[in-house]
C-alpha cells in the first residue's frame, strides 16, 4: 500500500445562507486530503494528521474522515476544540473571521513520536503555510526537521494567511525553509505577489526553483499557470469559468495534480486534472464536494 499524508488543520466552517449560517467541516489541507482519496486509487492510503479535541465537533470531523475513507492521524487534546471560521461575503470578495488561536490542532507537532510516526513510511507529504503558520515556532522546526529527513516526497502549498503569521517577515523566512525542503512546491502568484513583491508569475516560479524543488506550478485564479517540472517547462492557459464560490480551489487543483503525477501521468496531463477538478469546484458552493461527484 502506498501513502499519501496531508497534515494541518481541519475546522467548522460557518457560511452564510441568508440570515442563517450554514456548518460545514474544511481546511486547506484537509480539503487536499479529501480530493486526493477521491481520485487516488485503492492502492493507496491517504492519511490526515491533525490534533483534535474530545468534544462533539471534534468527534464530527473524525466521522466525517472515517465515513470518507481517509485514515485519521488524530491525537486527541484533553481540553482544546478544533477551530471555526466564517466566511463574510462582501459585493462578491470573500473574507474570513477566525476563532482558531486556542484550537487543538496547533498542538499537532508538540509531541515528536507522535508527529514521526504519523508521517513514518509516506511516500508523499503535503502540507501548506496555514500548517506552519499555526505551529508554535518549535513546532515549526519539529515538524521541517521531520520532513528535511523524511524518504517520501514532500509537497509545499505556501498559500498565505498573513492574519495567522506573527509578522510578515517571519512567513517569508518560514516559507522559505518550508520550500526548500520540499520537492514539490505549489504556489498562487496572488499570495506570492503579497508576500515577497513578485512582479510576475515568472518571479515566483524562478525564485522557487531557486530553492531547489524538482517540481513547481504557479497557480494564478483562472489566469496561466506557468510551471516547470523536471526538465520540462509548461505555460497552460486553460479556460476560465464564473466561479460562484472559490473556496477549495487552489487544495483541489492541487490534489487533481498530485493525484495524477503519483498515477504516473505527465506534467501536462496533470495540471489539466488538477485545473479541470478546481474550475468544478469554483462551480459549487463550499470547499468540500460529495466524493461520488469528484469521480464523476
Ligand atoms: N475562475 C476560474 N476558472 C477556472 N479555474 C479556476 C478559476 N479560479 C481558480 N481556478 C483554478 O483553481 C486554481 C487555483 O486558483 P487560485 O485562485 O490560484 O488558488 P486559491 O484558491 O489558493 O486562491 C487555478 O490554478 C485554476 O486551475
Ligand atoms: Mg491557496
Amino acid at each position: 500500500m502506498k501513502r499519501f499524508v496531508a497534515i494541518g488543520e481541519c475546522m467548522m466552517e460557518l457560511s452564510p445562507q441568508g440570515d442563517l449560517w450554514q456548518m460545514n467541516v474544511a481546511g486547506d489541507t484537509f480539503n487536499t486530503a479529501w480530493y486526493a482519496r477521491a481520485l487516488l486509487g485503492p492502492d493507496w492510503e491517504v492519511g490526515y494528521q491533525t490534533a483534535l479535541g474530545l468534544d462533539g465537533f471534534s468527534d464530527r470531523v473524525l466521522d466525517l474522515m472515517q465515513a470518507a475513507g481517509i485514515r485519521p492521524l488524530v491525537t486527541r487534546h484533553p481540553s482544546r476544540s478544533i477551530g471555526l471560521y466564517a466566511i463574510h461575503l462582501h459585493q462578491g470578495e470573500r473574507s474570513f473571521s477566525y476563532w482558531r488561536s486556542q484550537s487543538a490542532a496547533r498542538t499537532l507537532a508538540d509531541d515528536a513520536a507522535t508527529l514521526a510516526s504519523g508521517l513514518a513510511g509516506a511516500d508523499a507529504i503535503h502540507l501548506s503555510g496555514i500548517t506552519l503558520a499555526i505551529l508554535p515556532p518549535e513546532g515549526r522546526d519539529r515538524l521541517l526537521g521531520l520532513l528535511q529527513a523524511a524518504p517520501g516526497q514532500v509537497v509545499f502549498d505556501p498559500n498565505l494567511r498573513l492574519k495567522l503569521w506573527e509578522d510578515p517577515q517571519t512567513a517569508r523566512e518560514v516559507m522559505t525553509r518550508a520550500a526548500s525542503i520540499a520537492d514539490i512546491v505549489l504556489p498562487s502568484f496572488d499570495d506570492e505577489a503579497t508576500l515577497f513583491g513578485d512582479a510576475t508569475p515568472k518571479v515566483t516560479l524562478d525564485r522557487y526553483l531557486g530553492l531547489g524543488a524538482s517540481e513547481v506550478l504557479v497557480k494564478n485564479g483562472g489566469g496561466q499557470i506557468l510551471a516547470r517540472v523536471g526538465a520540462e517547462s509548461l505555460a497552460l492557459d486553460l479556460p476560465r469559468v464564473t466561479p460562484l464560490d472559490t473556496t477549495g480551489a487552489g487544495d483541489s487543483f492541487n490534489a487533481g495534480y498530485l493525484a495524477a503525477r503519483l498515477a504516473g501521468q505527465g506534467a501536462e496531463a496533470a495540471i489539466r486534472a488538477g485545473h479541470d477538478l478546481a474550475a468544478r469546484v469554483v462551480r459549487h458552493a463550499g470547499a468540500l464536494m460529495p466524493m461520488e461527484d469528484i469521480r464523476a
